[in-house]
């Protein structure tokens, strides 16, 4: 949530920022700005909307300088005006911030600022930060340097926080800190970048330090420094090289990021499978969780925690985690489980799903369930990510970046990873050698049965060129495959603002046939397993009240074609393939009917990729 990005070299700062904001628009988009200091003066342009919009005022009236901060905003405090747009200034006008986060006692800092004369412009929270660090900075009587001045004001605030601040009295200089909210700063030849992840960096730089909570680094005269940002204690920090390319942050070909990313499925989940797979013993080989390989066989149950798309994935992996393992396993939303008494101890093993490895919520609960004695471990897809760091071990997916916010082969991924823990566990447990190599045989053709799978988008089309002015939509499916009945539903959700349910096929009967009519297109998800027959009667029970019904099936079949007014196959295979396969459809599904719509596809109104605010 919000992106920040900031330079200082010997480069002109501005294409390197609004290049820098471009890749962080995944984290919000609804206003953009920077600041500049050109020696001792400090300029800045803010304006609600996209970087397009910041990019077009600065070539009409374009500002100069040697060092700068930029930000993309999602708004949380005050709406996206041009007022509200980080860098946010201090009343002198000679210090900027930009923030990302939220400061939570902002109300009472800015009340006692205010009793002092303090006049804020802006309604945001961040705007209290710049103005306070300006209070004491002016106020000490020439005791303390602005880096000071910045520590003191970050010991009176209480939230999450990723800031970079400059001074107009220290013209060759940065400075930021971390409490909640990531920030990475790029160590080059002579210039340094800071910037919520490392793609903004990448051109410039692979050396990279990520920045840990609570740290506080100043950037001066070519050189840096990291300190803690309560104490003068000097932090040590080893140098990352990343190994991102440029390539993989780009859309290339594809008009969205989504479409990209759904096709990058052909590869991404054989990616995540390499080197991983063992067919002749029947088992996965995860590296990243052996030593804690006996733990985790002696737990006595497992939670999955995530939000949003990864908490899908972790519906998927409770019942592939209970069908091999044998181990219960409840699955929580992050943002409800951290603030229960949920039965955790040492006997108790917590898997955070996240794709950013940075959402808020998930990283809280790591936290405590680390504190109450659990095991926690990570299955995330962003390397150097908070949560792969705070986690005592994980499995990465190797998805690829992913940009578009709506997610797709992140959590495609994440169930490939969860399906070989599954398999891991299980014949630890005793799972027969047969139906591990089984599934493993399925996973080794999971390239060709995507591919086979995208072939599906004429049809798909066609789909959505006859319902996408349809106001509803219901996805429904059984057992494992009702969690991708409740993604295929976000999906569209998210990206076309059609007001989609996901239920299991079942539970309908109890409520959402009665929204049934004409208009209300149903997607039945109807692999040809021991459900089948179930399935086929509730397509009956909608056909029967006049639904338009769109089958996602393994195999064809006569009743399914006459009962369904589109049928949509993919490859047969495992039957913990088809969640996947089934999902990529649905994917192009929720993509192609936001194309009908005229939205926009990658961007969509409100949404942000990574939620690092609770
Ligand atoms: C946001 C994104 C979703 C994502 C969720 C969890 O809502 O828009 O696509 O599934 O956050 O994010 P995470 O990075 O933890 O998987």
């Amino acid at each position: 949530m919000c992106g920040i990005v900031s330079y200082i070299g010997k480069k002109d700062p501005v294409p390197i920022l609004i290049k820098g904001l471009r890749r962080l628009e995944y984290r919000g988009y609804d206003s953009a700005g920077l600041a500049l200091l050109d020696g001792k003066s400090l300029n800045s342009v803010k304006k609600a909307g996209k970087v397009s919009e910041l990019s077009d005022e600065l070539s009409v009236s374009p500002i100069k300088g040697n060092c700068g901060i930029a930000h993309t905003r999602w708004a949380t405090h005050g709406v996206p005006n041009d007022i509200n747009a980080h860098p946010h200034l201090d009343k002198s006008g000679k210090i900027a911030l930009v923030h990302n986060g939220i400061i939570e006692n902002y109300d009472s800092i800015k009340k006692t600022l205010e009793k002092r004369g303090v006049v804020f412009s802006s309604d945001t929270d961040s705007e209290v930060l710049v103005q306070l660090i300006s209070e004491i900075y002016h106020n000490d009587e020439g005791q303390l340097d602005f880096k000071d001045a910045v520590k003191a004001a970050l010991q009176e605030v209480v939230g999450a926080y990723g800031i970079v601040a400059m001074c107009s009295d220290e013209p060759d200089s940065l400075f930021a800190a971390r409490m909640g909210s990531p920030l990475v700063l790029g160590v080059g030849d002579n210039e340094f970048l800071f910037a919520s992840d490392a793609s903004p960096i990448i051109e410039y730089t692979r050396n990279v330090i990520y920045l840990d909570d609570g740290e506080f680094v100043e950037v001066k005269n070519s050189a840096y420094s990291i300190s803690n940002i309560h104490t003068e204690e000097i932090v040590s920090k080893t140098i990352t090289k990343i190994d991102l390319t440029i390539e993989e942050i780009e859309k290339g070909e594809f008009p969205h990021f989504m479409l990209k990313e759904i096709h990058d499925q052909k590869h991404s989940i054989s990616d995540t499978l390499r080197g991983r797979l063992n067919l002749e013993d029947g088992t996965s080989m995860l590296g990243g969780i052996n030593d804690y390989l006996p733990n985790i066989l002696e737990a006595s149950r497992i939670y999955i925690t995530a939000c949003g798309t990864s908490w899908h994935a972790g519906l998927i992996g409770k019942h592939l985690i209970e069908e091999y393992a044998r181990v219960p396993v409840h699955v929580e939303y992050a943002s409800e489980f951290r603030y229960r008494n949920a039965i955790i101890d040492a006997n108790t093993i917590l898997i955070a799903i996240s794709q950013s490895g940075e959402t808020a919520d998930t990283l809280a609960a790591i936290k405590k369930s680390k504190e109450l004695g659990a095991l926690t471990l990570g299955i995330c897809n962003v390397v150097g990510s908070s949560i792969s760091r705070e986690t005592d071990a994980g499995i990465f997916t190797h998805a690829g970046p992913e940009i578009g916010v709506a997610s797709t082969k992140a959590f495609t991924a994440q169930v490939t990873v969860l399906i070989m823990l599954a398999l891991k566990i299980g014949r630890k447990k005793g799972v027969s050698l047969h139906r591990g190599k089984e599934l493993i045989s399925s996973l080794k053709e999971i390239d060709t049965n995507v591919s086979k799978t995208l072939e599906t988008i004429k049809l798909v089309r066609q789909v959505a060129k006859a319902t996408c002015n349809a106001d509803n939509y219901l996805y429904l499916g059984r057992g494992v495959n009702f969690p991708v009945a409740l993604e295929g539903a976000l999906k569209l959700k998210e990206i076309s603002y059609i007001h989609a349910e996901g239920y299991p096929a079942a539970e309908m009967k109890h409520g959402p046939i009665a929204l049934i009519d004409k208009d209300m297109p149903v997607v039945f998800l109807a692999p040809q397993d021991e459900t089948f027959l179930k399935i086929l009667s509730n397509i009956e029970e909608v056909k029967a009240r006049g639904g338009i019904i769109i089958t996602v099936t393994d195999e064809e079949n006569d009743s399914l074609n006459s009962l369904s007014d589109y049928v949509l196959v993919t490859p047969k295979s495992h039957r913990y393939i088809f969640p996947i396969t089934s999902s990529i459809i649905l994917q192009l599904l929720a993509y192609e009917l936001a194309q009908f719509r005229g939205c926009e596809i990658d961007q969509p109104r409100n949404l942000a990729k990574s939620v690092t605010v609770e």
